[in-house]
């Protein structure tokens, strides 16, 4: 059975048992203790933890998720996938243990003739947690699972949870038994891989807090209702139902496989080490493709980092099974093909998508090769000093500097007969990441103990009036200091504050937070920065200038108005460039990343390659169009279908079925979900001038703008500076460009003529030289200090003249320039000299410790350098000892 026919059935059996289907949301939600959606039931939690009311007491979804934790595990087992998609059912409070057992069971074992996946019953295993008879009973009684095939396991593997606080149950997962020759008899306890499993059923009750990731973590309370989240792996299934051996084999991730094939000339099938890197290959380009889908561009921190990381496996694993051109293109062209049925923003994206890769490669290639000449220098004196071994710092440079994994400087090691300390790379590895835990762990105690402001937020969310007012009457639910609660703050403490209700918009959508006061009789606070947690709660970092701050205090918040006319104007200017930038550019220009405060913004977006001048120019030209054009701006609030039929672009991170805010200027000129404060019409943006273009990291770049009373200053400024040009070159202003053209005309013509002068004089300064020979030996030797100031090239081009005027002569010139503290020194011999044994290579021991320095070159020239001019004199007279001696020995 084919994945999408897999899929289908799952819809339709949940479907007629009354759930809402509802769509995949992205893989990027905004959740701080998330990196990626790792399960079916995270864009559900806020129902879980009625912090929202479900707008369904059933769901069904089939969610993309992306688990990176266990990537080095990819393409050993025959179950680890980094992208796979989650099939699930949802009860909100609606059913629980019974009724999720029953539709598990009926759709695994309905014949398929019936809509079901036929498995056989006598093939699956079910556990429970340690204490959950009921779910033991149930079993029995729907399925007829005798009890030995179903086993209890503790905590770890039966009680399931994000990883992280959220909500949490015992749940119960159901295995199917591959047969004897995937292991041992004995079920689930005894053998994951004989017994594979296919869905987890989990009985969601309680919250959990901070701790560990399946262990060691309290119980905080239960949750408002029992709910139930499912959750069964698409490809798992598939891997059973379509009878081959491992997850990589299914359908949908095969065909990168079979791509790899073609490229690399190999078989899948014929040697371990190989399968692993296809296998490696087809679950790589599967996340890499959907992520960059998602909106993740590659990077050095968080998410882009992942994406890198897999991106450079896939190059990696290509070109060790044998491929030497790139291959992301086209591996991202199988994953469309295969996934974009499912997912058609695959195919409508693609060109962004492939811009993306493309650079990724292009990046890594470059760095694959700087990396390979390290590696090759390395080798080369490893061998000529007798050693067979590269040093574990090496390896550790290469991959922390060149990106080079360690099976791949194995690799080339072993190529070269050589063998690598692979214990002191570990060392330094784990040294490393030492350093990072450290490094987190102190940045996270900065974000303060979230319990705390769990314990806010218990007390009900913060109310944000900032939409409609800037000065807000409220009351102090809170003060935290250094991520305690405590009951008051004083004069000079820098404290956070939480209110029902602000004004004060937090940092959030690219808007840099508002900046303002909050104050009451006698008490002023400055508020240096407001941040929001968990999306409800508005946390003011304040500075008691005045007073005290008291929990329960009636207190006036108030936005600075001249700051928040500049960042309206900064967001909406925003939102204005970039439509001008998707109407210059095209579509696929999508905004990666923004910031904006008042009077300046910057936007990252995909692209390669810069923007010519004539492309900024219009870009601006039609942001400031629209600005003259007056447009109007409206917000609407809808759902993200809503959003969607109106065209309005997502950036990432928002959940379809919570209300949206669209905001407008123009209507569909610019449509965008966006949270942030804006003007009322487009000309309140006022002018917009952009600074300029720049690369920040691979496939996407960055545009800087200023905007309103800045861009005008901006521009006074470069008036005033074309103005001083003007008054120094003696010209009218429009005169300037045609002035300073002359003037490098002038330049460049008198640079050459001295450049001629300067040779002329060289060559007459040779030939007094070289009428300045000394005889030692029957050798003309010319060994002279030239005057100070004289560069190497000069040296160079003048010993090499002075040689020539010597002629058939033996002869050895040896030529000295000092530089302040330095000395650079040029030796050369005639062919007859050489003849007598006289090399200007060998000579440059003798005499260059005497100016503290060292040289070296060929029997014809040699040159190099010191940084002893005192003892300059010394050198000539050891020049010509050396020469003498040379010849006297011969
Ligand atoms: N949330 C559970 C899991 O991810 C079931 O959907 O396994």
């Amino acid at each position: 059975m084919q994945t999408h026919e897999i899929v289908k059935r799952f819809r339709e059996h949940f479907e007629k048992a009354g759930h809402t289907v509802v769509p995949s949301a992205s893989l990027l939600l905004d959740d701080p203790n998330l990196l990626f959606v790792n399960a079916g039931m995270v864009p559900f939690k806020p129902y879980f933890l009625g912090e929202a009311p479900a707008p369904y007491e059933r769901a069904t979804s089939v969610q993309k998720c992306v688990r990176t934790g266990d990537i080095e595990e990819v393409g050993k087992t025959a179950r680890h996938l980094t992208f796979f998609q989650m099939a699930g059912n949802f009860s909100f409070g609606d059913y629980f243990k019974e009724d999720a057992i029953r539709f598990a069971w009926s759709l695994l074992t309905n014949p398929v003739a019936e809509g079901g996946f036929g498995l056989d019953p006598e093939r699956l295993w079910a556990t429970v947690y340690l204490d959950d008879d009921e779910s033991a009973e149930l079993w029995q009684k729907i399925a007829g699972l005798p009890p030995e095939r179903v086993q209890r396991r503790d905590v770890e593997d039966n009680y399931w949870s994000m990883g992280v606080p959220g909500p949490c149950g015992p749940c119960s997962e159901i295995y199917y038994d591959r047969g004897p020759e995937h292991g041992a008899e004995g079920g689930p306890i005894v053998d994951e891989d004989r017994y594979l499993e296919v869905w987890n059923l989990v009985f969601m009750q309680n919250e959990r807090g901070p701790g560990g990731a399946k262990r060691d973590y309290p119980i905080i309370g239960e949750l408002p209702a029992k709910n139930i989240d499912t959750g069964l792996g698409v490809e798992r299934l598939a891997s059973v139902l379509q009878g081959v051996d491992n997850v990589y084999e299914t359908d949908l991730v095969r065909a990168v496989i079979t791509r790899a094939e073609q490229l690399s000339g190999k078989r899948y099938g014929d040697d371990a080490t190989d399968d692993v890197r296809f296998r490696v290959i087809a679950d790589h380009a599967r996340s890499g493709v959907m992520l960059v889908g998602d909106g993740v561009t590659p990077g050095n921190e968080a998410r882009g980092y992942v994406l890198r990381r897999l991106l450079r496996r896939i190059v990696r694993s290509s070109r060790l099974l044998g491929v030497t051109e790139p291959v992301l293109v086209t591996f991202a062209e199988t994953v469309r093909d295969e996934m974009g049925p499912t997912y058609p923003e695959l195919v409508k994206d693609f060109g962004r998508i492939v811009n993306i890769v493309r650079a990724e490669e292009e990046t890594f290639l470059q760095t694959l090769s700087a990396g390979s000449k390290i590696f090759d220098t390395a080798a080369t004196q490893l061998r000529s000093s007798g050693g067979s071994t590269l040093p574990g710092d090496k390896a550790f440079q290469l991959h922390d500097t060149y990106g080079f994994p360690i099976d791949l400087t194995l690799e080339m090691a072993a190529e070269a007969g050589l063998t690598v300390d692979e214990q002191g790379f570990r060392d330094l590895m784990a040294e490393q990441r030492a350093r990072a835990k450290a490094d987190a762990a102190s940045r996270k105690t900065g974000h303060g103990d979230q319990s705390v402001y769990r314990e806010l937020l218990d007390l009900g969310a913060t109310e944000f009036t900032g939409y409609g007012e800037l000065t807000s009457e409220a009351s102090v639910r809170g003060v935290v200091r250094d991520g305690q609660r405590v009951r008051s703050a004083g004069e000079g403490e820098i404290v956070e504050v939480v209110l029902d209700r602000t004004p004060l918009y937090a940092e959030s959508g690219g808007q840099e937070s508002d900046a303002g006061t909050i104050v009451a009789d006698g008490v002023e606070l400055e508020v240096v920065d407001v941040q929001k947690v968990a999306r409800k709660l508005w946390v003011h970092r304040v500075r008691v200038r005045n007073g005290e701050v008291v929990e329960g205090q009636q207190v006036q918040a108030r936005v600075d108005p001249e700051w928040r006319t500049g960042a309206r104007q900064g967001h909406s200017g925003t939102h204005v460039v970039h439509a001008a930038l998707r109407q210059v550019l095209g579509p696929t220009a999508l905004q990666s990343g923004s910031y904006n405060k008042p009077g300046y913004l910057r936007l990252d977006f995909a692209w390669t390659g810069g923007l010519s001048e004539a492309t900024r120019s219009e870009i601006e030209e039609v942001s400031n169009l629209a600005v003259r054009q007056d447009l109007p701006v409206q917000v609407v609030y809808t759902d993200m279908g809503g959003a969607q039929d109106m065209g309005a672009v997502a950036l990432f991170g928002e959940t379809y079925d919570e209300t949206v805010r669209v905001v407008e200027i123009g209507g569909p000129w610019s449509r965008e979900l966006c949270g942030g404060t804006h003007v009322e019409h487009s000309s309140q943006i006022g002018p917009i001038t952009l600074l300029g273009e720049s690369s920040v990291g691979s496939g996407v770049r960055r545009l800087e703008a200023y905007v309103g009373i800045e861009a005008f200053r901006y521009l006074a400024q470069e008036r005033a500076m074309v103005q001083n040009v003007a008054t120094l070159l003696k010209v009218p202003d429009a005169e300037v460009p045609g002035r300073v053209e002359a003037l490098v005309e002038r330049l460049r013509v008198a640079e050459k003529e001295l450049e001629r002068l300067r040779a002329a004089q060289l060559l007459s300064s040779a030939g007094q030289l070289a009428e300045r020979a000394v005889d030692v030996r029957g050798v003309s030797l010319v060994a002279l200090a030239l005057p100070g100031g004289t560069s190497a090239g000069d040296l160079r081009t003048i010993a090499l003249e002075v040689r020539g005027r010597l002629g058939e002569r033996p002869g050895v010139v040896a030529l000295f320039a000092t530089d302040g503290p330095k000395v650079a020194f040029v030796v050369a011999t005639t062919a007859a000299a050489r003849d007598l044994g006289l090399a200007a290579g060998k000579l440059v021991p003798a005499f260059a410790p005497a100016v503290g320095g060292r040289g070296g070159g060929k029997p014809d020239m040699a040159q190099g350098g010191g940084t002893d001019p005192s003892g300059v004199d010394a050198a000539l007279a050891a020049v010509s000892a050396e020469v003498d001696r040379a010849l006297a020995s011969r």
